[in-house]
C-alpha cells in the first residue's frame, strides 16, 4: 500500500493531503527535483497526520519508490493564465523523458497515474516511454470535467451530486465532449428528472453548463494560479480504486487502438479501474453529434501526438 508521488507541487501536495485525509494507502513517498519543496511538503503533510489517518509520509529520491503499488506523476510545469493545455506540451514531454524511466526502473510493478497536462498527450507519452502494458498507465483525464458537469447539473436541479450520473469524454481540454444524451439523475433520463423538479433545461441553460464545465480550469487559474483540490481528490479516488481493486467505471484517459478511424490515441472513455489498472474498456452509447465530437477530439489529440513524433 505504498504510493509514490513524483512532483510535490500544488497537485502532488493536494493528492497527498486527500490520501492522508481519507486513509488511503499506508505510506507516501514524495519525489521532486526541488528537494526543499519536497521536504517542506513532507513536513506540512506530516503535521496533518495526527489529525487525519496515520499514514507514513516521507520524501526521497527515485530509489525510494521501490515497492510502490502505484506512482502518481504530477511533475511538470503548470498552465499559465490564458495558456491552453496543449501549449504546455513540449516542456512537459521533456520532463517525462527524464522521470518516467527512473520511476519504472525502481517501481516496475506500479500502476502509473498521470496528472500532468496536456493530460492525454502526457499519458500517451508516459505509456510509450515506460514500455508498460496500456492498462497500467492511466491519466486522470476527464474525471475532473465529469465532476464539474455533475456538480453544475446537481446545482441546477437541487439534487445531490452523488445522484447525478453524467460523463465528459475525449480530451481533458478544449475539445472535450459532454455526453448529454446519457446523463441520468436518480436512475432516470436527465430531462425527465428536470421536468419532475419543474426545472427547464433548455438550450441556453445547457450552453451555460457546457461553458461552465469547459472553462472551469481557466476560471480557477485566473483566480488563484492553479487548480489542485479537485484533481487531488480525483487522484485519491483513483488510488483507492487501484489499491482496493474496486473495479469502478470511470472516465479516465487510457490508450485506445482506434476511435472512429483515428488510430493509436489516448483519451478519456469509460473504463473499469482496479488492481491491474484500466482493464476493461466500455464503449459508450452516444448520439450522432456526440460521436462526431468525440472523433474530432480524438483527431486533436492524434495530431498533437504526431507533431511530437509519438
Ligand atoms: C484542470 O482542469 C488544469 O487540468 C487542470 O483543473
Amino acid at each position: 500500500m505504498k504510493i509514490g508521488i513524483v512532483g510535490a507541487g500544488a497537485v502532488g501536495g493536494a493528492a497527498a493531503f486527500a490520501l492522508i485525509n481519507q486513509g488511503i494507502g499506508s505510506e507516501i513517498v514524495l519525489v521532486d527535483r526541488n528537494a526543499a519543496l519536497a521536504e517542506a511538503q513532507h513536513l506540512d503533510l506530516l503535521h496533518a497526520t495526527p489529525y487525519c489517518h496515520p499514514l507514513q509520509v516521507r520524501c526521497g529520491g527515485f530509489e525510494d519508490l521501490a515497492g510502490c503499488a502505484l506512482v502518481i506523476l504530477a511533475a511538470g510545469v503548470s498552465q499559465a493564465p490564458g495558456e491552453t493545455r496543449l501549449q504546455l506540451l513540449e516542456r512537459n514531454a521533456a520532463v517525462f523523458r527524464a522521470i518516467v524511466p527512473a520511476v519504472v526502473r525502481h517501481a516496475p510493478d506500479a500502476v502509473l497515474l498521470v496528472a500532468t497536462n496536456p493530460l492525454d498527450v502526457m499519458t500517451h507519452v508516459a505509456l510509450r516511454i515506460s514500455g508498460l502494458p496500456p492498462a497500467r498507465v492511466i491519466g486522470t483525464g476527464t474525471l475532473l470535467d465529469s465532476a464539474r458537469f455533475r456538480a453544475l447539473l446537481a446545482g441546477r436541479l437541487g439534487v445531490a451530486t452523488a445522484s447525478v450520473h453524467a460523463q465528459v469524454l475525449g480530451e481533458h481540454g478544449d475539445s472535450e465532449v459532454l455526453v448529454w444524451s446519457g446523463a441520468q439523475v436518480a436512475g432516470m433520463p436527465l430531462q425527465r428528472f428536470a421536468a419532475l423538479q419543474g426545472v427547464r433545461l433548455d438550450g441556453a441553460t445547457m450552453a451555460d453548463i457546457d461553458t461552465g464545465v469547459r472553462r472551469a480550469a481557466y476560471r480557477i487559474i485566473d483566480g488563484k494560479g492553479a487548480t489542485c483540490y479537485g484533481i487531488g481528490a480525483a487522484l485519491a479516488m483513483l488510488a483507492r480504486c487501484v489499491l482496493f481493486d474496486e473495479k469502478r467505471v470511470l472516465t479516465v484517459s487510457t490508450h485506445w487502438g482506434d476511435i472512429d478511424g483515428v488510430p493509436d490515441v489516448t483519451l478519456s472513455m469509460p473504463v473499469q479501474v482496479g488492481a491491474q489498472g484500466a482493464t476493461f474498456h466500455i464503449p459508450p452509447a452516444l448520439s450522432d453529434t456526440e460521436q462526431q465530437a468525440l472523433a474530432d477530439s480524438a483527431r486533436v489529440i492524434r495530431a498533437t501526438l504526431a507533431a511530437l513524433d509519438y
